[in-house]
């Protein structure tokens, strides 16, 4: 029976089972790619490979044309600069044939030594070669982005389910529209080789490629923003980057000028809240909520206005690390995002999101349930208005090259598309300037819209001339004015309903110029106490500890005693608790403190299950254990859309004797349980040839149980630290059992089947709650 035949079903199912169609016809468009990839292998697809196929020990020597990209690699469309379509093979790539030139084309023999007068020199100034290659290498490195300067980036698709035709005339909202789309994630704060793993809000941007030109909605993982007017935006930027004398700390907000800015502009204590929550430390990007943040206008076909609020729903569930992992993992491997993405859809594990809008009537007084939807430092709560989905998003494939694509994109939320239009937010018409005139340096002089990542893939006929990197070779004598007759009058303007990109004509009351914000800004402490109070106490002991360390590595003492006033506006318990950490006093709150606060469960991060896709399993063995188990479940991990990393004494392969020999991705040297979210067992691997203090300061604990690798227990015993799922079987089990590793959360059994049903269940939940108590 077709939807339309069966009136009965919920909305909700029919959303769900739109979702999982267009979730396999992205699959299927990569699926091919990857399994070719797998099958090549020979075996289980572990991601990482630096290259498309396995190297020779020797160098290679015989010429032969590049290499072609890695399968689940995508290039930007080729389309040319004016957005025609150039008929190239889509993985185009700039480097072809087989030998070495200079950048004119003219073969080379020797790259590795300069022109010189006899073998001892000098150098002579003759050498084009050497000068060329200096010089391009001496201009490698652009500006990086004045914020969001780390980050990584995706090509996907984007599947309208069509339920928002009624409020936008967008046509990649339409039934049915499919849409190409790049997605550039980041942190806000740090350099651009600064750590993923940081406490920050995290950018989510994504450039739709749309048939009536590029649409980007430029997000963030935290629906409020600091300030509530975007001329504010250096000094917050300012106060959070490192301090200008000693240049530290890098990417990091526990510090004194980020602290006295925030604790005098109460305006940011609502992000500051959301920042010290589990939200400030994403798990990964996969699992990461994204929101459009301003409040923007939705236009239907009948000229209908409705303001709007944007989301992304990740499909595998909104999560965390803990902050002694994320410290860890910014040490033991800085690129953990990066790579969690890369990986993920290399091993097929395709990262998915709902795009999501809450629409409120278009009143004149732009309020909704007494919030003022100009208001960036406020949000709605789902429970006032639901998040409604109307497309799927699904990332399928990795950048051919990184510096062309995610360090060369440009995203401006002033990238719009007829159906959608932006309100008189102050923030957002700020924003509204900064970023092409950013772009204008970064990206060196105005082109840089025809960059192929940028390249909108529908005809462009702008008007725009000349310029640095001009790449485009316009033609005709007089098309770069307006109006003329000599170019037969093109090109023409056109109307809403030809396509026209109009601006909805919205009244503008009588006012008199003035630099102030509207009385309804005033509030800056009600919403910050929603969401701690409608955190489970868990959460809460996180936000607490978070405020707490931040504010311990602060030097000046006025300065913590100032963010403890704002936390008592907030809420006297977090204040007091705070303070103790702190050694201070708590203070009284200035003001009443907001009593009709309606708590949002849906904020909560914490008692729900998800899908479990390209979650990381350590299997830990050495030649004595359970190979053929350990191959089993391997297998099974894989099967289930996990990835299983072996981890042993020693690189290369385990159990060469059987004949069936197991490859090693990880060695007792090399892991740390950070990059896992889960670890099995699979015997009692006895102490290494490395595990000396000396080789190895891992191996220098008190190890309970001396027979095994002190490396091992390390490993599980950080795992279950960081409340994650632990398992084992065999000899294994008699390991957690002497360290002391039982309760919740680990596994035994009989067999590797029964161990990974166990571990599958906890990892849907992401970590053992239970194992971190809760003070009362
Ligand atoms: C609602 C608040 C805001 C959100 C959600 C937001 C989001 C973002 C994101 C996601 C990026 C990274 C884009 C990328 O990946 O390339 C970015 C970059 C940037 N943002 Fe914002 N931002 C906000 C407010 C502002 C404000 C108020 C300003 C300035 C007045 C601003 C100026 C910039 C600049 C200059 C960049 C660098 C752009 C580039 O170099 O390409 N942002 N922002």
């Amino acid at each position: 029976m077709s939807e339309t035949q069966d009136p009965d079903r919920s909305t909700t199912d029919k959303l769900a089972d739109a979702a999982a169609s267009a979730a396999h016809a992205a699959k299927d468009a990569v699926a091919g790619v990857a399994h070719a990839a797998k099958d090549a292998a020979g075996g289980i697809r572990i991601p990482g490979a630096p290259g498309s196929e396995p190297p020779t020990v020797a160098e290679p020597t015989e010429p032969r044309e590049p290499l072609p990209p890695k399968p689940e690699q995508q290039a930007p469309a080729p389309v040319s600069p004016t957005g025609r379509d150039t008929g190239a093979p889509p993985d185009a790539r700039a480097q072809d044939g087989a030998y070495l030139t200079t950048a004119q084309g003219v073969r080379l023999y020797d790259t590795a030594h300069s022109l010189k007068a006899g073998a001892r020199g000098p150098v002579l100034l003759q050498d084009h070669h050497l000068r060329e290659k200096i010089m391009h290498f001496d201009h490698e490195r652009i500006p990086e982005r004045v914020v969001h300067a780390r980050g990584t980036g995706a090509h996907g698709v984007f599947q309208s389910y069509g339920n928002a035709a009624p409020v936008t005339r967008a046509a990649f909202l339409a039934e049915g529209a499919e849409t190409r789309v790049f997605v550039r994630f980041s942190t806000v704060q740090g350099s651009r080789g600064s750590a993923d793993t940081v406490r920050d809000t995290r950018g989510f941007a994504v450039k739709f490629y749309t048939e009536e030109g590029n649409f980007d909605l430029v997000g963030n993982n935290i629906p409020v923003f600091f300030i509530q007017d975007a001329i504010k935006f250096p000094d917050v930027v300012h106060a959070v980057k490192p301090e200008p004398v000693r240049e530290i700390p890098q990417a990091q907000s526990a510090h004194d000028t980020f602290w006295d800015f925030v604790s005098i502009h109460t305006e940011a204590q609502h992000h500051t809240m959301w920042l010290m929550s589990g939200r400030g430390i994403p798990h990964t990007y996969r699992t990461m909520e994204g929101f459009g943040v301003n409040t923007f206008r939705l236009v239907a076909h009948d000229g209908a206005t409705t303001l709007v609020k944007f989301f992304w729903k990740p499909r595998l569930g909104t999560h965390s690390l803990v902050w002694e992992e994320a410290q860890l993992i910014a040490g033991a491997d800085p690129d953990f995002h990066r790579r969690d993405l890369y990986d993920a859809i290399e091993a097929g594990a395709l990262p998915q999101w709902e795009l999501g809008i809450q629409t409120f009537p278009d009143t004149e007084d732009q309020m909704f349930h007494g919030i003022d939807l100009l208001d960036p430092t406020k949000f709605v709560p789902e429970e006032l208005a639901p998040v409604q989905p109307v497309g799927l998003l699904t990332l399928t494939g990795t950048p051919t090259n990184f510096f062309a694509e995610v360090e060369q994109v440009a995203f401006h939320p002033g990238h719009l598309v007829p159906g959608i239009d932006v309100s008189n937010d102050p923030l957002l018409q700020g924003r509204l300037f900064s970023y092409l005139d950013t772009q204008l340096t970064r990206l060196g002089g105005p082109n840089f819209p025809q960059i192929p990542v940028n390249r909108p893939h529908v005809p462009v006929n702008d008007m725009l001339r000349d310029g640095f990197h001009q790449d485009a070779v316009h033609v005709g004598n007089a098309s770069h004015y307006k109006p003329n007759s000599i170019d037969g009058g093109c090109p023409f303007t056109i109307g809403a309903d030809g396509g026209g990109y109009v601006e909805v004509p919205e009244p503008v009351a009588a006012s008199v110029k003035e630099r102030r914000a509207p009385e309804s800004f005033d509030d800056h402490f009600s919403q910050a106490r929603m969401f701690w109070l409608s955190m489970t106490p868990l959460e809460q002991e996180q936000i607490v500890q978070a405020y707490t360390f931040e504010l311990g590595k602060c030097y000046e003492q006025a300065v913590k005693e100032r963010q403890l006033l704002a936390l008592a506006n907030i809420d006297p318990e977090l204040c007091r608790l705070v303070a103790q950490g702190l050694g201070l006093p708590a203070p009284e709150a200035t003001i009443p403190l907001a009593d009709d606060v309606v708590v949002s469960p849906s904020l909560s991060m914490i008692g729900k299950a998800w899908p479990t896709d390209g979650r990381r399993i350590g299997i830990v063995a050495d030649e004595s254990s359970d190979l053929d188990g350990v191959r089993e479940l391997r297998e099974a991990i894989d099967a289930a859309g996990m990835v299983p990393l072996v981890i042993a004494p020693h690189g290369g392969m385990l159990g060469d004797a059987t004949g069936a020999p197991l490859p090693v991705q990880r060695t007792f040297l090399t892991a740390r349980s950070v990059e896992l979210d889960a670890v099995v067992l699979a015997g009692a691997p006895a102490p290494g040839p490395d595990a000396t203090p000396a080789h190895d300061a891992k191996a220098g604990g008190d190890p309970k149980t001396p027979s095994v690798d002190p490396r091992v227990t390390m490993l599980v015993a950080e795992a279950f630290r960081h409340s994650k799922a632990v398992g084992a079987w065999g000899a294994g089990s008699a390991v957690l059992a002497e360290v002391g590793i039982t309760g919740p959360g680990v596994v035994t059994g009989d067999s590797p089947a029964a161990v990974l049903e166990g571990v599958r269940e906890l990892l849907a939940a992401h970590r053992v709650w239970e194992r971190f108590p809760v003070r009362v």
